[in-house]
């Protein structure tokens, strides 16, 4: 397994609401051309060297964080971690040192707002540490003259050779880092400032003008002028290499539906979760009719048949089978096929479980597994139809499958 020959993680927060930028949409979810502002940072992360990369995205983005990784990381996809963040970027930070795997020594933390920073920065950072044992920043020299202000008036002027623009990503030992975060108590602006107050010093390397954080509109604007200048070829034309319109197959969608009646043995599975206390339902493997109905849906999509056609009785090793081995597996047999999955939507009919409180985590499950976003809603049917007396469980699934290049 590769986690026991890494030694070095990044930690890519994204989990900030991106208030300021005001685009309608967390930050890291913002387009800058077809891909994002996540999709962007992690281009130049996994041209990095290889190490170990943990996403931090908002609770309910997990699933499409996931697939966006998975997209960038190409043949590195088992590197790739996905946690849920928290209010502040620190909290974000925190959650994701909790997911490094234990064989990591480094640890670099990165803003996803830092759509463009060039690989060579990122291993600039990782390289400083491991040589020296210190932290290591990357930074800008300020070119502007800056003035210490009090209020409206002009109270002094700062020697700007004393000032240098602090980038992302900053790189810790691992030890160091997680022992700074154990004992903050108060919220610093950056990481660097943290460890620096748990004691320990940080060296300088060279940052770049691409690093710069898209925080406001305009520099989101930036960052596009950036992407369109690059992609215009010596030429001049823009283009993108070996694209021929008339091959173009186009994506397809899918619908899936499954019921369950309860009355099975054991505990409920249900949506890739275990519901202790509830009514199992009945039916070949664990009754999950939501992993039934998106295995359905995506068969469906890219026009593979269904569930009976690669889960029947002829392969007895899902008999027991949990939604993570059917969906797995169908993403499996989707690659094959030259497919894979854009997202999957679904939505259950039942008067039992109560499955708001437990939506994120299934929503994560079930993404982890299909190696796509899924996400689900739930209706009760106001007490009609079979669903209403709780005799079962009804869904609906709705897939849209893409071609792969
Ligand atoms: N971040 C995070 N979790 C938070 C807050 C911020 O992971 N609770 C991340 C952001 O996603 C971003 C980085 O920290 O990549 C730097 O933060 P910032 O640029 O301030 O992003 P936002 O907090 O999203 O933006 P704003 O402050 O304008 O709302
Ligand atoms: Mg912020």
């Amino acid at each position: 397994m590769t986690s026991t020959r890494i030694d070095t993680a990044i930690i890519v927060v994204a989990a900030g609401s991106g208030t300021r930028l005001s685009a309608g949409e967390p930050k890291a979810f913002v387009g800058i051309d077809e891909r994002s502002i996540l999709a962007h940072c992690l281009e130049g992360v996994f041209r990095a060297a290889q190490m170990q990369v943990v996403v931090v995205a908002p609770d309910d983005r997990v699933g499409e964080a996931l697939a966006i990784a998975h997209d960038e990381a190409g043949e590195r996809r088992e590197l790739v971690t996905v946690v849920a963040g928290g209010d502040t970027r620190q909290e974000s930070v925190a959650a994701g040192l909790s997911r490094v795997w234990p064989t990591v020594q480094i640890v670099l933390v990165h803003d996803a707002a830092r759509a463009l920073t060039p690989p060579e920065v990122i291993d600039r950072v990782a390289d400083m540490v491991r040589e020296t044992g210190h932290g290591a920043i990357p930074a800008l020299d300020v070119v502007d003259t800056i003035k210490r202000v009090d209020g409206e008036r002009i109270a002094g002027v700062v020697d700007r050779a004393e000032l240098a623009a602090a980038q992302t990503p900053q790189g810790f030992r691992r030890d160091i880092l997680a022992a700074a975060y154990e004992r903050a108590t108060a919220e610093f602006t950056d990481d660097a400032a943290l460890v620096a107050d748990a004691g320990h010093d940080a060296i300088r390397v060279p940052g770049s003008a691409l690093g710069f954080k898209i925080t406001l509109p305009d520099d989101l604007a930036r960052a596009r002028d950036l992407l369109r200048r690059e992609e215009r070829g010596a030429d001049g034309n823009a283009h993108r290499a070996g694209e021929d319109p008339a091959a173009v197959r186009l994506p397809r969608v899918g619908i899936g539906t499954d019921v369950h009646a309860f009355g099975g043995d054991g505990s409920l599975w249900l949506a890739g979760l275990e519901w202790p206390g509830e009514r199992a339902l009945s039916g070949h493997s664990d009754g999950d009719a939501v992993a039934h109905a998106i295995v359905d849906a995506v068969l469906n999509a890219a026009g593979l048949g269904d569930i009976g056609t690669h889960f029947g009785t002829d392969r007895p090793e899902f008999a027991g089978a949990h939604a993570d081995a059917f969906l797995g597996e169908t993403a499996r047999i989707l690659a094959d096929a030259g497919w894979f999955v854009g997202n999957v939507s679904v939505q259950m009919q039942a008067a039992r479980p109560r499955f708001s409180a437990r939506r994120g985590e299934a929503e994560t499950a079930l993404s982890a597994a299909l190696g796509a976003p899924v996400s689900v809603s739930a209706t009760t049917t106001d007490g009609l139809g079979f669903t209403g007396r709780a005799d079962g469980v009804q869904v609906f699934a709705v897939a849209l499958v893409v071609p792969q290049h």
